[in-house]
Parts: structure tokens; C-alpha cells; sequence
């Protein structure tokens, strides 16, 4: 198999990060994979906002916390240091799989560079909100942009698990 194939087929999802920050390049390198996904018409309707502020990644956290329903002090990031948030324009019809395609592409990318990752949900409503709307505000973005998903990015604090078997039927070939 190359290294292409193996990466995607070695990707899990991370749920013990430890603290420490990844290294610029790292995150460069993760940022512009997700930049080349493609996009319906090659509008390339998402963006990405890369949080690496501890205490902006803790407030969105938080906010995510009350969203999921989950109980006070639970982290839904799982102490990754970095959230990259994947949104997409509203207006163009094809923009949930665009910015899902990002989402695909940054955790792959993670996964070559040996980072953990993982897709965190509930970026929709985040940004249905009036707190991720002031998180636009702030950047000067402007428009209407859905929340599609979370990258959350840094160092796995332990093994990746064994993928689950793949179910019956997944495929089929005429
Ligand atoms: C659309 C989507 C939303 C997800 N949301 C969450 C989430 O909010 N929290 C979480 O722990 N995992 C979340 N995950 C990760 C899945 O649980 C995980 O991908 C799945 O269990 C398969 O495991 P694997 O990624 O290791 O192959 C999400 C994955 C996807 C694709």
C-alpha cells in the first residue's frame, strides 16, 4: 500500500490530547491541506478559523459543553490545544460537502504528520449564535456562513485505538 492509502486507512479519531502546543509548521502544513480541497464549481465556499488561544479555545469549549448537553467540566475537545473551525457560505448550495471535504482533508493531513485529530460537532449551532457570530465579528468576516465541523488538533496522549471492522454491504461492485 503507499503512504497515501495507509494514512487514510490508519486515521482514528483522538480523545486524550496532551497540552502542549504543535509545532507552526505542523499547523501550516495541516491548514493548507484543508485549503485544497475541492469545492462544488471550485467556489471554495469554507473557511477555517485556526484557534490556538487557550482561552478563546476554552470559551468555545465551554460552549460546546452547554450545547452537547454535557455535564460542567467536561471538555468536548478532549484537551486538544488547537480547534480548527471549518464554516462554509451559506449561499452556495454545495457548501456542507465542501466544508466537510476540509474537514476530511485536515484530519488526513494531521494523520500524515503523526498529530491527533479528531471531528468535533455542534459547530452549527456555535455559529447560529450570538457568541460564534462575535467570533466572525471580530475576524471581519462577513456573510452568512454555517458552522460545519471541528478539527481538533495536538499531540495524542495515547495509543490510536484499533479501527472498528468495517460493516457487511459497505460496497458494492456491479
Ligand atoms: C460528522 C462527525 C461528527 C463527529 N462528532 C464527534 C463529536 O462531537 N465528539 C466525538 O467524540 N467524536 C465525534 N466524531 C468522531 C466519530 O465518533 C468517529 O469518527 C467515529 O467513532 C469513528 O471512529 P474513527 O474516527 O476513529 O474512525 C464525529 C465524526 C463525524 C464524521
Amino acid at each position: 500500500m503507499n503512504e497515501t492509502l495507509t494514512v487514510l486507512k490508519e486515521r482514528r479519531s483522538c480523545r486524550k490530547f496532551k497540552p502542549d502546543m504543535i509545532k507552526e509548521e505542523e499547523l501550516a502544513a495541516v491548514l493548507e491541506a484543508g485549503t485544497y480541497a475541492a469545492t462544488g464549481k471550485g467556489r471554495q465556499s469554507p473557511i477555517i478559523i485556526a484557534v490556538t488561544d487557550k482561552e478563546l479555545r476554552d470559551r468555545i469549549s465551554e460552549e460546546n459543553r452547554k450545547i452537547g448537553g454535557w455535564d460542567e467540566g467536561f471538555d468536548p475537545f478532549y484537551g486538544a490545544p488547537v480547534i480548527l473551525i471549518v464554516l462554509a457560505q451559506k449561499d452556495v448550495p454545495t457548501h456542507v460537502y465542501d466544508g466537510s471535504l476540509v474537514m476530511g482533508n485536515l484530519m488526513n493531513a494531521a494523520q500524515s504528520l503523526g498529530l491527533g485529530n479528531i471531528w468535533i460537532h455542534r459547530a452549527k449551532e456555535e455559529f447560529a449564535s450570538d457568541f460564534g457570530r462575535e467570533i466572525l465579528q471580530k475576524l471581519g468576516i462577513e456573510g452568512e456562513y454555517e458552522g460545519i465541523g471541528h478539527c481538533a488538533l495536538g499531540y495524542a496522549a495515547e495509543p490510536a485505538k484499533a479501527a472498528a471492522p468495517r460493516k457487511e454491504h459497505y460496497v458494492y461492485r456491479i
